[in-house]
């Protein structure tokens, strides 16, 4: 079997890539591309993988067939068409884009090209959210009403993620992925969000400000109200719990606990019983983003089987409303109906 030929743009984050890729039987990495090239001197790569610090060089190469773009998301817009039109098949780090206008342009390219266009909201692959989903649908807890997540971290915001407008602080960048998540397991898309935010010790966030703690509402077109709440300032490893009430019964959960895996509780059916996600994280491919391995191998499944993508650019253009309702509210202390 021929091998899907790759290429990876941006090598900080991109080395998780640029690992699966090597991982994968079916992938051969041809070409890494960053401004840096130390980064890509301190990959422990085979002889023979090309190096570019100008990803044109990739686009005009017709001997690949798939590119992850993995650059700060106020450069996922023109990379992306720049790949999807030299025909690359493109994952693309998540969010899809700063502005809905640029994902629209995406949108577009994936649509003229007929490629595929995967977008990175990796947990959406995980066993973790799989098992979540499962119990939503299968009725066992009932209806759902509520969806929460808490995330409780401590990090000190860089460079481009000290900028609101380019998505910056993990409100929005690390944040997507929940809101994406929640909005899956409400089994409605969001209609109203209402968001509280601030600086610590101040009452809220100026247009250009990133709060580093924040509370934001939820209700769902079917009704299901969700809450995700928040602090980058806070020590603590284990930064995660959510969960799912239902009108017969709860989940109650940890996405990285035990083995950054995730393990439940599920109360349903009158009982109590504990779900540990049982996955070997281990060796070379232990990553600390929930589905990673997974949406790696769903990609190749997709080049190479015409499987349907799982999480597509409509995906990306729903969480971009989202981020741009929560921005709004932040701002004008206003609920705001998408
Ligand atoms: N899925 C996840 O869990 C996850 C985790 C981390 C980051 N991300 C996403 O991955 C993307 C990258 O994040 P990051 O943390 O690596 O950002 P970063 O700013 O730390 O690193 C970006 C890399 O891209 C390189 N770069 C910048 N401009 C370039 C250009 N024009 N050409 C080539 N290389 C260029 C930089 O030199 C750097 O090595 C973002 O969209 C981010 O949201 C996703």
């Amino acid at each position: 079997m021929e091998k899907v030929r790759y290429a990876v743009v941006g090598l900080r984050h991109g080395r998780e890539h640029v690992e699966a890729i090597m991982n994968d039987p079916r992938a051969e990495l041809v070409m890494c591309c960053d401004l840096e090239e130390e980064r890509f001197r301190s990959l422990e790569l085979p002889s023979g993988v090309d190096f570019t610090t100008d990803m044109q060089q990739i686009a005009i190469r017709a001997d690949l067939d798939a590119v992850v773009i993995s650059l700060p998301t106020h450069l996922h817009t023109d990379s992306s068409v720049m790949m999807l039109s030299s025909g690359k098949h493109v994952l693309c780090e998540k969010p899809l884009a700063p502005t809905l206008e640029e994902g629209l342009r995406i949108k577009e390219a994936v649509e003229k090209s007929g490629k595929i266009f995967q977008l990175g909201y990796e947990v959406r692959y995980s066993p973790f959210h799989q098992k979540i989903l499962e119990i939503c649908r299968n009725g066992s807890i009932g209806t759902v009403t509520n969806v929460w997540w808490n995330m409780f971290c401590n990090v000190q915001n860089r460079g481009w993620r000290l900028d609101r407008k380019k998505r910056g602080g993990k409100i929005f960048d690390c944040g997507c992925h929940y809101y994406n998540l929640l909005e899956n397991w409400a089994g409605a898309p969001a209609k109203r969000i209402c968001a509280f935010g601030n600086l610590l010790g101040k009452t809220g966030p100026t247009a250009d400000q990133i709060p580093e703690s924040a509370t934001i509402m939820f209700e769902y077109e079917n009704g299901v109200r969700g809450v995700f709440t928040f602090s980058e300032k806070c020590p603590n490893l284990q930064n995660s719990t959510c969960g799912v009430a239902g009108t017969g019964g709860k989940i109650e959960a940890d996405p990285y606990y035990p083995d950054e895996c995730g393990s439940m509780d599920i109360h349903a059916n009158g009982g109590q019983f504990q779900y540990h996600i049982d996955i070997k994280n281990t060796g070379p491919l232990k990553a600390l983003h929930l589905g990673f391995r997974e949406q790696h191998t769903a990609f190749m499944d997709s080049i190479l089987h015409g499987k349907e993508v799982y999480v597509d650019v409509n995906d990306g253009l729903r969480v971009i409303r989202i981020l741009d309702a929560i921005d709004e509210s932040l701002t004008t202390g206003q609920v705001v109906t998408l």
